[in-house]
């Protein structure tokens, strides 16, 4: 099948590309109304979004694993600027229908999150990635996702990510962007490696924020359920039940390998020399750090 917006170039908002399908009527997203019970989970692509809310769901739900199985990830969490207009509704839409608690999720960096978020100081449970891994899976992303450009050869693709010529933009303005207000505001801040080095603990951080206590046993069947196995064969997390004119997954999987270090295995010696002197000056500034192995 194909259709009209397959394989579009970026489009920029206000100055940060965004997937072409995603851009008409932006108002829609300006003029988004937040409720105060809102729990955005907030991510630049490839950094550990699925896993977050399917996290945030299941705790939702009392740490019952079996309710609410039979709704896609997309839709019992919508990603709110999500659109592809005459095939998918839009993200806005689908979630101005949902009962409260919803669970929002976005990319959105913080210059375009819409303010109600803000006004409405709801809880944001933000995940960051080691920016190498997001490289490599923005990259087999691209390779399967219809709705974004193709990502051309992995020799040049370092240096688009670097130039922050990426869906989204910049992952050094996003991550630092939303590290800076986490002391002001609603946020959790969280960090994918710490995810994959304890579950355990980071789903307890995730339980206290939501203001919920479970037993060690709950907990313990929270990180069965959304372990990467758990979550690579489950339908309802694994996309399968998206149209593969949008994501091929014989091209790429969604659920692809779920580890810290894969850079290692694309990198070149001087594309990590280049990248390594990009990260120190660019994170000099800031006290926020990540870990490249675990
Ligand atoms: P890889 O491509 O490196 O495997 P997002 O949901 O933000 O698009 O992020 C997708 C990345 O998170 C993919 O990384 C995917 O495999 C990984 N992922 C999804 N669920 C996971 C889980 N339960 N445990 C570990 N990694 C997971």
């Amino acid at each position: 099948m194909d259709f009209e917006w397959r394989r579009k170039d970026w489009v920029m908002i206000r100055g940060v590309p965004m997937i072409c399908a995603c851009t008409p009527n932006w108002e829609r997203i300006d003029n988004f109304q937040a409720r105060e019970d809102d729990i955005v989970i907030a991510t630049y692509p490839k950094s550990g979004t699925t896993w977050m809310s399917e996290i945030v769901d299941v705790i939702l739900n009392d740490g019952d694993t079996e309710k609410n199985q039979k709704d896609a990830i997309f839709e019992k969490v919508p990603m709110l600027e999500f659109w592809v207009p005459g095939e998918v509704s839009p993200g806005s839409e689908l979630l101005d229908s949902l009962p409260s608690p919803r669970k929002v999720k976005t990319h959105l960096p913080v210059s375009l999150l819409p303010k109600s978020f803000w006004e409405k100081n709801c809880k944001i449970i933000y995940v960051a990635r080691n920016p190498k891994d997001v490289a490599v899976s923005f990259y087999h992303f691209d390779t399967m996702n219809n709705l974004h450009p193709e990502p051309g050869p992995w020799e040049k693709y370092v240096d688009k990510f670097i130039q922050g010529n990426m869906g989204f933009g910049s992952w050094i303005t996003h991550v630092k962007e939303f590290w800076d207000l986490r002391k002001d505001r609603n946020i959790l801040y969280m960090f994918y490696e710490d995810m994959l080095e304890d579950p355990k603990r980071e789903i307890h951080k995730v339980m206290k924020f939501l203001g919920k206590d479970f037993s060690d046993d709950v907990l313990e069947k929270i990180c069965l359920h959304t372990s990467f196995k758990a979550m690579k064969e489950n339908p309802s997390t694994n996309y399968s039940a998206l149209s593969s004119a949008i994501m091929d997954q014989s091209v790429s999987p969604f659920m692809r390998k779920g580890i810290c270090g894969d850079w290692k295995n694309h990198f070149t010696v001087s594309q990590n020399e280049k990248f390594d002197k990009y990260y120190e000056k660019e994170m000099s500034s800031t006290d926020l750090s990540f870990r490249f192995i675990v």
